[in-house]
């Protein structure tokens, strides 16, 4: 459990809190590049740590990042007329360029230099490998771009990124990723046998144990952990998954793939779970970008909802709170342990979702509420962690130390490695951890999804369950 203080550090990302200005020393994704098709296409809006913004790509392809409001009398420069490397606020025609420089201010008298006074607050963007970032601190120089597989894999080889909007807080929605344990429950099939139980579904979970041994361990990063399961009399199994500061898992992969979530704050209470992956070998065809898993990710559960101008109905998925994200209970007395379907994470968002307050109007769950069993391990390993980050922060500006060291992230990975049963973890995953090893991923087919063991094709997002 957590004091409600601790509890309060840990989930208020607003401007001015202890973590809200820890996450903005670093550059996070925002929207995928699709937002912004072409260079001048209408500013679109958005929402993240709490601040709202106008995002919009210029004449060159550069992306801006505003807030919402015009300097000068607050109108919405959602209304901007996007153009010639700049967008004109429509109330008085100031207009900016993406590094909010005033270009022009024309309802002043000729000759004055009024504009060369007001500046706007932009934060820095980039648009790598299918995904824009952003960097909302407080450095004029922003920090190093985060070297992650993901972002340094070739353009071709990179996925579209997936995007699935959560009702609940960012760290409520991260400690999924940092509690292995749920596989074996949440995402579990009732029998051996059982398949994928429709188009597009993931097949269940039917692991050799049921109550992994967690251990945690800190990393200058963030940390990482095993989950242990035996696999034969003399043998363990272990599913060693990763947090990186400050919002960042990596959960499955081989040494073949990419792969980064990251659960993105819009606000207290929202946030984005983007996930994102690629090829470090093969590029992707225009074929495979065909796809429906990449044109309509959540198409086996309707898709995503008609979105408005509001950021919160941004990849609101069809099966949602509200209709109990589609829960099938024939399914769940016959094949799965929850009759939420298993695609991408929807079953993970009926958990985390719903762990609301005893007053009921946030989607903030009290931590002081909480009996953490020895499965919860990473949980309170990667609380730590980041409370501790936070508080550093707080005092004197100090930050972990993959704010600056941009390398540092190219050194993390998911690994999977057998031990005897008095074997090292730690050390025999080590070269994996780092990236300096190569392996072939073993979970899926210890969690019972390997494929050729279900009937079709298994989605390429099954060895990146959390
Ligand atoms: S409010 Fe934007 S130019 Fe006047
Ligand atoms: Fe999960």
């Amino acid at each position: 459990m957590l004091s409600k203080e601790d509890n309060e550090l840990l989930t208020r990302v607003g401007k001015g809190t202890p973590m809200g200005e820890l996450i903005r020393e670093y550059w996070i994704p925002a929207l995928p590049s699709t937002e912004f098709p072409t260079p001048d296409a209408p500013a679109k809006r958005m929402r993240l740590l709490g601040e709202n913004l106008v995002m919009f790509r210029d004449t060159n392809g550069d992306i801006g990042a505003f807030p919402e409001a015009c300097p000068h009398r607050g109108a919405s420069l959602y209304f901007g007329r996007n153009e010639e490397c700049g967008l004109r606020c429509v109330y008085h025609g100031w207009k900016f360029d993406v590094n909010g420089n005033c270009m022009e201010m024309p309802s002043e008298p000729d000759g004055s230099n009024f504009k060369d006074k007001v500046k706007i607050n932009s934060y820095p963007c980039k648009d790598v490998n299918r995904m824009v970032w952003i960097y909302m601190g407080h450095r004029e120089t922003p920090p190093p771009f985060p070297e992650f597989d993901v972002n340094t894999i070739p353009y071709e080889n990179a996925q579209p990124p997936v995007v699935m909007m959560e009702e609940a807080n960012f760290f409520q929605n991260l400690e999924g990723d940092t509690d292995t344990s749920h596989l074996d429950w949440d995402h579990a099939r009732l029998k051996a046998e059982s398949g994928p139980v429709g188009e597009g579904h993931i097949r269940g979970v039917f692991s050799p144990q049921k109550n992994p041994y967690v251990q945690a361990q800190p990393a200058e990063y963030g940390a990482f952990y095993t989950g242990r399961r035996k696999i034969t009399e003399d043998k363990y199994w272990h599913r060693i998954n990763q947090f990186i500061f400050p919002i960042f898992t990596m959960v499955g992969g081989d040494g073949e793939s990419a792969s980064l979530r990251a659960h993105v704050p819009v606000d207290d209470t929202h946030s984005m779970l983007i996930s994102m992956g690629g090829s470090r070998t093969k590029p992707l065809t225009e074929e495979d970008l065909k796809q429906k898993r990449y044109t309509d990710p959540f198409y086996p559960t309707g898709g995503y909802v008609q979105r408005t101008s509001n950021p919160l109905t941004y990849f609101h998925t069809v099966a949602n709170k509200d209709n109990d994200y589609h829960r099938d209970y024939t399914v769940e007395k016959t094949e799965m342990m929850s009759g939420v379907p298993f695609v991408h994470n929807l079953q993970d968002r009926a958990m985390t979702e719903l762990m609301a307050s005893e007053n009921g109007d946030e989607a903030i769950y009290d931590r002081s509420n909480e009996h953490l069993g020895t499965t919860d391990g990473m949980c309170i390993m990667v609380r730590k962690q980041v409370i501790g980050a936070a508080r550093a922060h707080q005092e004197d500006g100090t930050v972990p130390p993959n704010v600056d060291d941009a390398g540092m992230n190219a050194r993390v990975r998911h690994a999977c490695v057998v031990t005897t049963l008095d074997g090292d973890w730690i050390a025999d995953s080590k070269a994996q951890r780092a990236g300096e090893e190569d392996h072939t991923c073993i979970c899926g087919p210890l969690l019972g999804m390997a494929p050729g063991s279900v009937p079709g094709e298994l989605p390429a997002e099954a060895g990146a369950i959390g």
